[in-house]
């Protein structure tokens, strides 16, 4: 079921009521990169489960709070904890979120995320900048009738990832020393991994990286023309590539031992949105 225009003014403005701020910048952060929110400043913490209309987080990693204050001079809102279609959401609660990001006055979406590396030149613990994105999930949080007032029925996907805010992001990692590769991220619906089989078809394709995130936020984003950038960490190679099997143990270790890094990126970043 589409959320409605109503219900995401009714977030909104149970949002407002708690804040003083206006936040000009969303972020919303993948598996074990919530930690971001400590960093931000006079800061309000608001549970998922205290808005009116917002989903509940179900995996473990993802806490379910916004974290509303300022972030390297700008006013931003964090969400940590994303939803994920794979928990059984439909694909236009996924995107629920960002719709009230938006009708809180943020113009600007900044996304991560932990992905398998497809592209073989990339190692686990990289970081990539996304240049665009294959929705491979079949599905799209757009499908509905369309809320004109949101953004339009058929909305251009041309450049889903800003290249402003990319040329800012290559910027950061050189005066940071981080590498920051740049590739393509295929968003699948998950919840297993995928088989060699389907990572040989997805390089085919086009594919530097593999998530179960990110794209139908990006489509709701940019239905309502706020400007994306988004990072992947390459928390391991996908699957066939290396010998071992896959685990969300292995994603959540990587993510750890890189975190500090991600952090320092994304916030030097936010400073020059
Ligand atoms: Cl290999 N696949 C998918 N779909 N999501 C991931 C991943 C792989 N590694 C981290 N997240």
């Amino acid at each position: 079921m589409q959320q409605s225009t109503e219900q995401i003014k009714e977030a909104a403005q149970y949002i407002r009521e708690q804040i003083q701020s206006n936040p000009e910048i969303g972020l919303i952060m993948g598996s074990g990169l919530g930690v971001l929110g400590d960093y931000i400043q006079q800061s309000v913490t608001i549970p998922y489960e205290d808005i009116p209309h917002f989903p509940l987080s179900t995996v473990e990693g993802h806490a379910g709070e916004l974290i509303i204050g300022e972030l390297s001079g700008k006013q931003v809102v964090l969400m940590r904890g994303r939803f994920h279609m794979y928990e059984g959401y439909e694909p236009a609660l996924t995107a629920f979120p960002v719709r009230v990001m938006k009708q809180l006055g943020v113009q600007s979406l900044v996304v991560t995320n932990a992905a398998g590396g497809i592209n073989l030149a990339f190692a686990s613990g990289n970081l990539m900048l996304i240049s665009d994105h294959l929705n491979m999930t079949g599905k799209n949080p757009l499908i509905g009738a369309n809320d004109n007032d949101l953004g339009p029925r058929f909305p251009d996907m041309s450049e889903a990832y800003s290249e402003r805010l990319r040329a800012i992001a290559h910027e950061v990692a050189k005066e940071q020393s981080i590498t920051l590769q740049e590739g393509v991220y295929a968003g699948l619906l998950g919840p297993s991994y995928e088989t060699p089989a389907e990572i040989r078809m997805l390089r085919i394709l086009g594919a530097d990286a593999v998530g179960m995130s990110t794209v139908a936020e990006v489509i709701a984003a940019r239905h309502s023309q706020m400007e994306v950038v988004g990072i992947s960490c390459i928390s391991n190679m996908a699957a066939g590539i290396l010998k071992q099997p896959l685990s969300h143990a292995e994603v959540m270790d990587t993510t750890e031992k890189v975190k500090l890094q991600f952090l320092s990126l994304i916030t030097a970043l936010v400073g020059r949105i």
